[in-house]
């Protein structure tokens, strides 16, 4: 398939030189947006059509249309990096892009080709590259943050897969996405709430998932805690993830357990990489059930020593302690030294400072 070309549409005011900096000297997460932003259509009749880069805007949606109603939208998270020499990459686009058809076909969505998911963030990239911040030092994880997502825009009330959809890609500087950095977050232990269940979405990046997430995250701050854990919906035994972050957990003898893929847990780009780093650093990983039990145990004998949410927006956050109705159970020990260590190893990589064996980078600019 010949690579989509992207017509410009150029904004007529775009953010000052004076103003963006001041942004991108602290732009927290998810407050800034950049000055343009990609639009692709589909129809059942036309497919995809009228690729663009167009100036960044609200967009004008019947109130009809089908995700106000029935929530037929997906997402994707994904980052874009400067390097020391000026050159800007993102990090497994084919991966972000593999998944998005994935979680097009659980919400019958139209699936977007690979070629064009990866070059619409290029052609956004080449308008709006100064919105890449520039990392103050080693510890900086600032980045541009992207968000490609799909909305069912038919203005129908049956319930049935939209028959238009529009695609945009939308770029946000970032800086941690927790206020503490790398500071270990406490994490709530939901037991009224299920994020997923067999046979449900948990396993596509669709808003409901997130909705499904919100009451018990409200739960979690009330609790004083930065993001909310959920166990299984079917035995209410085994871990799944956290709201928005996969979850790993460093045992005493090397081992490195994450919660194995079941359709109810998202795939996240993050975990497959630390899966992969953790082998190149002589860890054992092992993606396998892992009970709320077995946390509490290994917790209270010392057996697991650390453990750390992971995802693009979190990238390698400790966390230091799961609070429950009845419980507190503290998670780490000294000063988390494997998550540090993955952490480093993986922004190396993301911001150019280390050889890319794996061959993950993407040049965007
Ligand atoms: C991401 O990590 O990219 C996500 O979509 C999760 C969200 C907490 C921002």
């Amino acid at each position: 398939m010949p690579t989509a070309k992207f017509d410009l549409l150029p904004s007529a005011n775009p953010t000052a030189d004076a103003i963006r900096n001041d942004i991108l000297s602290n732009p927290g997460f998810g407050r800034y947006f950049s000055d343009h932003m990609v639009h692709v259509r589909w129809t059942v009749d036309a497919g995809w059509h009228g690729h663009e880069v167009r100036p960044y805007g609200p967009l004008t949606l019947d109130p009809a249309s089908a995700v106000l109603h029935y929530g037929q939208e997906i997402f994707e998270g994904i980052k874009a990096y400067r390097h020391a020499d000026g050159s800007v990459w993102t990090f497994r686009p084919e991966k972000n892009a593999e998944r998005f058809r994935r979680s097009a076909r659980r919400l019958a969505l139209p699936e977007l080709d690979d070629e064009t998911f990866v070059e619409s963030l290029r052609a956004l990239l080449a308008q709006d590259h100064d919105w890449v911040p520039t990392p103050s030092g080693e510890a900086d994880e600032c980045s541009l943050y992207l968000r490609p997502f799909m909305v069912a825009s038919e203005a129908f009330l049956g319930v049935r897969p939209s028959h238009e959809v529009d695609y945009y890609v939308i770029a946000s500087p970032a800086a941690a996405y927790f206020k503490g950095g790398v500071a270990p977050v406490s994490i709530w232990l939901s037991s009224n709430y299920k994020r997923a269940a067999p046979g449900g979405t948990g396993y596509a990046k669709c808003g409901g998932n997130y909705a499904a997430s919100l009451a018990a995250q409200k739960e979690a701050e009330a609790q004083g805690c930065g993001q909310v854990a959920f166990l299984d919906a079917a035995e209410n035994k085994w871990i799944e993830e956290l709201g928005g972050m996969n979850l790993f957990f460093v045992y005493h003898d090397g081992r490195l357990v994450t919660p194995k893929l079941t359709g109810t847990i998202l795939e996240g780009v993050t975990r497959d990489s630390v899966l992969e780093l953790a082998r190149d650093e002589g860890l054992q990983p092992e993606e396998r059930h892992i009970s709320i039990d077995e946390w509490r145990e290994g917790a209270a004998s010392g057996d697991i020593t650390e453990v750390f949410a992971c995802g693009t927006a979190a990238v390698i956050t400790p966390v230091g302690e799961l609070v429950g109705e009845d419980e507190r159970i503290r998670c780490t020990e000294g000063d988390n030294p494997v998550a540090r260590q993955l952490r480093s190893k993986l922004l190396d990589l993301q911001y150019g400072r280390s050889e890319d064996k794996h061959g993950w980078l993407t040049r965007l600019v």
